[in-house]
């Protein structure tokens, strides 16, 4: 079917410009990795666009459309409770633990357009070759990685394999997130660790390691504004990183119709709010410092997912 139809691809100058960073910042492992997989995608046709947009338009419109916030709490409890039987039953399969969320065979969103992928994990390769490139870049020299709102914890599968002498700590409010980590350490052998945490309510006794990075990954999208509780936590430690990759809504140009259906699909959800606009108000007050920051024109059909903002506290003294 597709060879009928014009089909681009995305190189690695492609991925340097989606994160943000130049060709030669993408090392040789993450090109291999590029060069193992499918990237190939075609234009959709003027009919099929507006279909697209259509359906965007009613789904923001739907009266019942889930939005975050506590009330969701039980379905992340039973999605990742379905990942943890799956996990189960495969013997460990580590394939069973991606979060079901990730769709096959539908458009994404790429460079403020809409495509479609030859690849139905387009979505979820994107993802591994973003994790690889930011990961290796930013963590290597911290002794302990602590992800919030972990979920499955595929990324700190992925960060075991790459970096098995760090400590790994993944937090979640659901249950069943702390069961798979506890699994997967005592089945691999990994130093990984879980633990219950509620961004509404951060654990006081909660104290992080020396020489840590901390991040989130589609995580803090969960809490709407609600991000003070747990920013005062991190104010308070003492890591050296933090890296959060969200859908950051300050960055859509609304001037863009891609940009303005994410944005108003973004509001609908309650999806993370001002807390870029929040860091940025800390880096004027001279407690942290924003290292990095880049809207990636990337993600499923309704909202560029995989935005990123690294910063670090600025009472640690400088190391990159
Ligand atoms: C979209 S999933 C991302 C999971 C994981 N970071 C990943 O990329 O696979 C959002 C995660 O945030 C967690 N979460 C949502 N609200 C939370 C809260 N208030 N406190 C802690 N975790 C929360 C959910 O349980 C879920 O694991």
């Amino acid at each position: 079917m597709y060879s009928q139809r014009n089909l681009s691809k995305l190189t690695i100058d492609d991925f340097a410009r989606l994160f943000g960073t130049t060709a030669d910042d993408i090392d040789e492992y993450c090109k291999g990795l590029v060069d193992t997989m499918d990237f190939s995608f075609e234009q959709l046709s003027d009919i099929e666009r507006d279909k697209l947009i259509l359906n965007i338009l009613k789904r923001i419109d739907l009266a019942d459309l889930p939005v975050s916030g506590e009330e969701r709490k039980p379905e992340w409890e039973k999605g990742w409770a379905d990942n943890l039987r799956d996990f189960i039953n495969s013997g460990y399969d580590l394939s069973k633990l991606v979060p079901k969320y990730f769709k096959k065979n539908i458009p994404v969103r790429l460079n403020r357009e809409y495509v479609m992928p030859v690849d139905p994990d387009f979505v979820l390769n994107c993802t591994r070759v973003f994790r690889n490139w930011i990961f290796r870049k930013y963590l290597k020299d911290v002794d302990s990685i602590y992800e919030f709102g972990c979920g499955p914890a595929t990324h700190l599968a992925f960060l075991a394999g790459i970096y098995p002498g760090k400590k790994l700590y993944g937090l979640d409010w659901a249950k069943p997130s702390q069961e798979i980590i506890r699994l997967l350490a005592k089945h691999f052998g990994w130093q990984i660790e879980g633990r219950h945490f509620d961004f509404f309510a951060p654990d006081v006794n909660l104290h992080l390691d020396e020489n840590s990075a901390v991040y989130t990954f589609g995580a803090l999208e969960q809490i709407g504004g609600n991000h003070k509780a747990f920013l005062q936590f991190l104010l308070k430690e003492s890591f050296k990183l933090c890296i959060n990759v969200e859908c950051i809504s300050e960055f859509y140009n609304q001037d863009y119709l891609p940009d303005y259906l994410a944005f108003k699909y973004h509001k609908r959800r309650n999806y993370l709010d001002g807390y870029l606009t929040r860091l940025q108000e800390l880096e004027a007050e001279g407690k942290i410092i924003i290292l990095a920051m880049h809207h990636q024109q990337f993600g499923n059909i309704y909202d560029d997912s995989h935005s990123y903002v690294v910063w670090k506290l600025r009472k640690i003294p400088a190391t990159s």
